[in-house]
């Protein structure tokens, strides 16, 4: 007889042998476009930072910071200083106080480059301050600035790899603003790059939880037999957000809701959680399963599309502004700050099952998960209990801001007559795993520095991604699909519950 094997939180069970943990990444420096901007100060040198706590960097790594911002190497190293003292105060970096040895040993690897990023001189001085190393080009810009960068860069000969050296470029989104921008940046970028050369963000895959779904399906037994149309009714997405648009408002004004939020992220979530199991966890084995699946959504129907936007309300007893009244938007604006659809996947693992996705702004409350509704069991057996009374089975994988798995199921209620009581199983990551806070960067700037691609988009991916909206964008630029307002601080428009309701479903409250 076997034993039983009783887990605490923290202990490893029988088997679970920890390794030696990852190696340092390869001597590298890293060329940050945009070096002088708010992604580098706010998530990528705390993210370095990090990196450098954790024994992963070479002793070769640098920075080279290029701006045409009225900064220098001191001012820069003495802004990012401030930065960091500040988010560790903040518990947002990894120490509860600066580590001051690791922070001197970054703070001295970074340098700063003054110049425009279409002027050629640039990238000859980055030439020579590259030399013949391994390096990263980092574009932390905006997107208008990918493709001229990557040409000069090429030009410069800086992108060319040789047996000895290796030149990577890391494209933060948007990643075009339609399917056929985001081909023909895809062209452009392969005009100069080797594909295997690109590394094209999407945050979420940084996120642990995010990485934890295909760990979750793939090293487990007991998910994957159930995890099919015979089992399963049907998936919500939620990405819900309490912020408004911020200081983003002229962005926002013509990127909104679908473009900023679904062909990237939500996507991501969905290939994750619908995705066969690849055949290896090579970057190119997953990312073919990604892309096989999202050639598999079915075409939307803009029937099955919801967009709203935030009129004023309150969030947390504090009034909100409506989306026409924020910095930067238009008072007649039609952009979209929510958005509802009903998907569905023609294959034969998801034939029938229909995934809902929602993600949105300044909503009832913050929280990203994914929510796998279970079939009804038979019910024969409590023939007193009504079904619409069982408790649905619903295992919650939360992606932010709770970061766990949830269970919900029926279970007897103790007492002398049979009945059923809605209960609720729960793994939370931080009572099994002592992690620092981290920024989401870390494990993606690691893996570019040591070429592995696995939770990088490929250009296939990120096509794909398009495909799946680009019918409701087609719709939309054609006058059709009305904007339905919501109050700040609410789920949401009626019309997202009404695209559930008419399919006899509802969705999981926002708050709860
Ligand atoms: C970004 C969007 O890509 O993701 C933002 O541009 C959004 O509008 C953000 O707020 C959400 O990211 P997270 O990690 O907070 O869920």
């Amino acid at each position: 007889m076997s034993e039983a094997l009783e887990l605490e939180p923290g202990a490893l069970p029988d088997g679970d042998i920890p390794d030696a943990g990852p190696r340092r990444s390869p001597p590298c420096t890293m060329v940050i476009f945009g070096g002088g901007g708010d992604l580098t100060r706010r998530l990528l040198v705390p993210a370095i930072y990090n990196l450098v706590g954790a024994g992963l960097l070479d002793e070769g790594f640098s920075i080279i910071a290029v701006d045409w911002s009225d900064l220098d190497t001191e001012s820069l190293r003495t802004q990012l200083s401030e930065t960091m003292r500040q988010f560790v105060a903040q518990r947002r970096a990894s120490a509860a106080s600066l580590q001051e040895e690791n922070w001197e040993w970054l703070s001295q690897r970074v340098s700063f480059l003054r110049g425009a990023f279409d002027d050629s001189q640039t990238y000859q001085t980055l030439s020579s301050l590259c030399g013949v190393g391994n390096c990263v080009f980092y574009l932390a810009v905006a997107a208008r600035f990918f493709a001229p960068i990557v040409a000069q860069l090429e030009g410069a000969g800086l992108t060319r790899e040789t047996e000895s050296r290796f030149r990577r470029v890391v494209v933060e989104k948007p990643f075009g603003s339609d399917l056929s921008s985001a081909r023909a940046l895809n062209a452009q970028l392969r005009n100069a790059l080797d594909e295997s050369q690109i590394y094209r963000i999407d945050h979420y895959l940084g996120k642990e939880t995010v990485q934890n779904i295909l760990a979750l399906r793939f090293s487990n037994g007991f998910f994957e037999p159930l995890w099919n149309r015979q089992n399963i009714d049907h998936v919500q997405i939620t990405a819900a957000e309490t912020v408004g648009v911020e200081k983003r408002g002229r962005f926002y004004e013509t990127t909104g809701a679908l473009r900023d939020m679904v062909p990237n992220h939500i996507m991501q979530l969905l290939a994750m959680v619908a995705m066969e199991a690849p055949i290896s966890f090579d970057a190119d084995a997953v990312r073919d399963e990604k892309s096989k699946v999202l050639a598999a959504v079915h075409q939307l129907s803009p029937g099955d599309i919801v967009r709203g936007q935030y009129a004023a309300g309150s969030i947390a007893g504090r009034p909100m502004a409506g989306y026409r009244e924020e910095p930067d938007v238009s008072p007649e604006s039609e952009t979209e700050s929510f958005v509802a659809m009903k998907l569905t996947i023609d294959n034969w693992r998801w034939a029938g099952v229909p995934f809902y996705m929602r993600t949105g702004k300044r909503l009832a409350t913050r929280k990203t998960e994914i929510a796998i509704h279970f079939k009804q069991a038979p019910y024969a057996l409590f023939r007193d209990t009504p079904v619409d009374k069982l408790t649905p089975n619903i295992m919650v994988l939360q992606i932010q801001p709770s970061e766990g798995v949830t269970m919900q199921f029926s279970a007897k209620m103790p007492g002398p007559t049979v009945k059923l009581g809605g209960v609720r199983m729960k793994f939370d990551y931080a009572d099994w795993f002592q992690e620092g806070p981290s920024t989401g960067y870390e494990t993606l700037i690691y893996d570019c520095l040591i070429g592995d691609a696995t939770l990088f988009q490929r250009a296939d991916n990120v096509e794909a991604g398009w495909a799946v909206v680009q019918p409701a964008l087609d719709a939309w630029a054609a006058g059709h699909g009305s904007l339905h307002p919501y109050a700040a601080g609410k789920a949401g428009p009626d019309a997202a519950d009404a695209l559930l309701a008419r399919d006899g479903r509802h969705w999981l409250r926002l708050n709860g």
